[in-house]
């Protein structure tokens, strides 16, 4: 099969769909890789390094697109792309449909496949593909957490592990799924005092078996919420209601129970952010005060380590493109439910429910 991987055009996207690893796992199986030149630079692999493995280098993303059959990305497309992207060509990205419905209308317009990373779903209801980005954004998002409570950052001023003599700083994670994990490992590992909640008691009971002892566990509820927040330095907040918006766990008139300078990280931002006052920030102005509380709220907090994130994602996404490209889509989406659960347009039918219900198109179940 022939496989293309364009360089990533969106604002702030230094992510590329394959590593010079996965090129050579490809060429290996028989399949001819066209790499965009430049595509891997931001990511630490350069053109040479593709070369190495086998790919071959074209100079435009016109090429690219012109030439492949499965297209191989990290972000969903943008308007620029859309009209690159050809009837019987399959398209594996992130793309995030049910919030866009311009996207939508442009790739049911292509007549392409598309089959979205986020709804890759294995049977014990687990998304692989979402995995590695909420466990970078689990760790980097404490780690920005921690340095914006340095006094210059507007922050306390008060070190998260503390030093012999003086108590470490305290961090509350709201959600104990794979982000909120991450961070309170992080933050545990510095040194903070750290109060893991979450609503699943045998998660929480889980977790208090494996985790070290400077981590506690906490039901998730108002009630509790409220009596962590005085002497909280630190909140992160990654809870999680699949397909819905984040419920909002820290409301504003309990800002006030917190001291200034305290930090709020809102890792959920992406699905509408668990407090009441987030909103959506970026990595050039990463955080805004409200009530002498810093907020942090990026909403592609991976991108900002896009040498760890592409090598993280990738190391998710290879199998299934190998089995796309060894199968064909049809017969690797037959095979593979997870990778049918991928499917969000084939040909230009909806064919994830959840995409049709947000825009009252048609659903269509795969295989017609
Ligand atoms: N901002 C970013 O760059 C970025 C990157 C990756 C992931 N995310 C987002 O981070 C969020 C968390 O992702 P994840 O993979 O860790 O999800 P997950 O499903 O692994 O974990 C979510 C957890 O939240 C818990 N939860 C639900 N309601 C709760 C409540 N009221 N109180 C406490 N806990 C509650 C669930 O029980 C679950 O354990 C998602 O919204 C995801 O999209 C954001």
């Amino acid at each position: 099969m022939i496989i293309g991987i364009p360089k990533e055009i969106k604002n702030n996207e230094y992510r590329v769909a394959m590593t010079p690893s996965g090129t050579k796992t490809l060429v290996n199986n028989g399949h001819l890789v066209y790499i965009q030149a430049g595509a891997g630079v931001q990511s630490g692999f350069n053109d040479e390094e593709y070369l190495e493995q086998g790919a071959q280098i074209l100079p435009t993303i016109e090429a690219v697109y012109g030439r492949a059959q499965l297209i191989v990305k990290v972000k969903e497309p943008i308007a620029q792309e859309y009209a690159l992207i050809k009837e019987d060509q399959v398209v594996f990205t992130f793309f995030h449909f049910a919030s866009s419905e311009t996207l939508t209308r442009a790739m049911i317009e292509s007549g392409a496949v598309c089959i979205a990373y986020e709804t890759v779903e294995t049977a014990e209801h687990q998304l692989p593909l979402l995995i590695p980005m909420s466990e970078v954004a689990g760790r980097l998002g404490l780690q920005e957490g921690m340095m914006h409570l340095e006094k210059h950052r507007g922050g306390k001023g008060i070190l998260l592990g503390g030093v012999p003599g003086v108590k470490p700083a305290k961090v509350l994670v709201l959600g104990a799924g794979i982000a909120g994990t991450a961070a309170a490992k992080t933050a545990a590992g510095i040194g903070a005092d750290v109060c893991l909640c979450d609503i699943s008691l045998p998660r929480l009971t889980y977790l208090d078996d494996i985790m070290p002892k400077n981590i506690k566990t906490l039901m998730s509820n108002e009630y509790n919420i409220r009596r962590e927040l005085p002497d909280t330095d630190l909140v992160v907040g990654a809870v999680l209601l699949p397909g819905r918006k984040a419920p909002k766990l820290i409301t504003r008139d309990m800002l006030s129970l917190m001291q200034p300078g305290s930090v709020l990280v809102d890792i959920s931002i992406d699905q509408g952010g668990c407090f009441e006052t987030s909103r959506p920030s970026t990595h050039e102005n990463p955080t805004y005060l409200v009530d002498e509380v810093i907020h942090y709220a990026v909403a592609n907090i991976p991108g900002a380590v896009a040498m760890t994130s592409t090598k993280a994602l990738t190391n998710a996404t290879m199998p299934y493109v190998l089995q796309l490209a060894n199968q064909g889509w049809i017969e690797a989406c037959r095979q593979n439910a997870a990778l049918r659960a991928g499917l969000n347009i084939v040909h230009s039918k909806v064919t994830h429910q959840g995409v049709a219900e947000s825009f009252g198109l048609e659903f269509r179940e795969w295989p017609f």
